[in-house]
């Protein structure tokens, strides 16, 4: 259990260490009397034996989380699983992961040369999550995958770190819905993601969820360095089902909820 704590610790420092947004929106946030609840962290994979989501699971599973639900995001060839935990306040954990065998043979040659480059017995330590890039990587291999999939791009470039935490924007007691929050953020200074719309999911859905959009850093390749967008901050605004508890899931293609079936619809996915 502590060592789920650690490893969310060294998650959100190094989350936040190249996500500037994340300050600026906490800051902004506690100054108007709220207080943060982190809805759900993502982490992303390729579904490769040695790095799988059953492989960047572990650490969480071990520490008391459950798989909960496990979906399908067609169009972007990923499936994820994610995790609760029974204590209270416990963040839900969202892994996904690019399902190769969908790629080009190109991308699926560069993601096993990188994995194949993970220091040996890393995938086994309670850290692996956090671990980061630890391949070498030239910015050509990196273009290379942003042409064909935005998703394994980011993965090369940053390896394993959060992909985003997310505010419980439903738990926040200044504003009564998404839009309100998206202007507060907006008005701020606070570039959004608009692409296909600000808000993505509905009421109707259980879940909206929006962005920030994010950032560029100087990230150091092989061949120099190159600024690339690094995180973004999210917000999750959760919906009472009709039986008035809060729905908890995620938005795909398909979802599988791993104790018994059930179908919650098609949504616009933000894995
Ligand atoms: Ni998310």
């Amino acid at each position: 259990m502590g060592v789920v704590h650690d490893l969310f610790e060294v998650l959100w420092r190094d989350y936040l260490a190249i996500t500037p947004q994340a300050e600026q929106v906490a800051q902004l946030l506690t100054k108007r009397g709220e207080v943060i609840i982190n809805d759900h962290i993502a982490l992303r994979t390729f579904a490769h034996d040695r790095v799988d989501i059953e492989v960047l699971d572990r650490a969480f599973v071990d520490g008391g989380y459950e798989p909960i639900e496990s979906y399908a995001f067609k169009d972007k060839h990923l499936v994820a699983c994610h995790y609760e935990h029974a204590e209270p306040g416990m963040p839900k954990v969202f892994i996904s992961s690019l399902l190769l065998d969908e790629c080009s043979p190109k991308l699926r040659e560069i993601a096993h040369s990188l994995v194949k480059q993970i220091p040996i017995g890393l995938e086994a330590d309670w850290r692996f999550a956090s671990s980061g890039r630890t391949w070498p990587l030239d910015s050509k291999t990196y273009e290379t995958l942003l042409e064909e999939s935005q998703y394994a791009a980011w993965l090369a470039a940053f390896g394993y770190i959060a992909n985003h935490f997310t505010i419980a924007a439903h738990s926040l007691k200044t504003v009564t819905s998404l839009t309100e929050l998206n202007d507060v953020l907006v008005a701020a200074g606070l570039p959004l993601n608009d692409t296909g719309g600000r808000i993505k999911g509905s009421p109707e859905a259980g879940l909206e969820q929006s962005s920030t959009m994010a950032a560029s850093i100087d990230i150091q390749f092989l061949d120099g360095i190159k600024s690339i967008p690094s995180c973004y901050y999210e917000f999750a605004y959760r919906h009472p089902k009709p039986d008035g508890s809060l729905f908890q899931g995620f938005i795909a293609d398909s979802a599988t909820n791993l104790f018994t079936s059930t179908d919650h619809g098609k949504g616009d996915p933000a894995p």
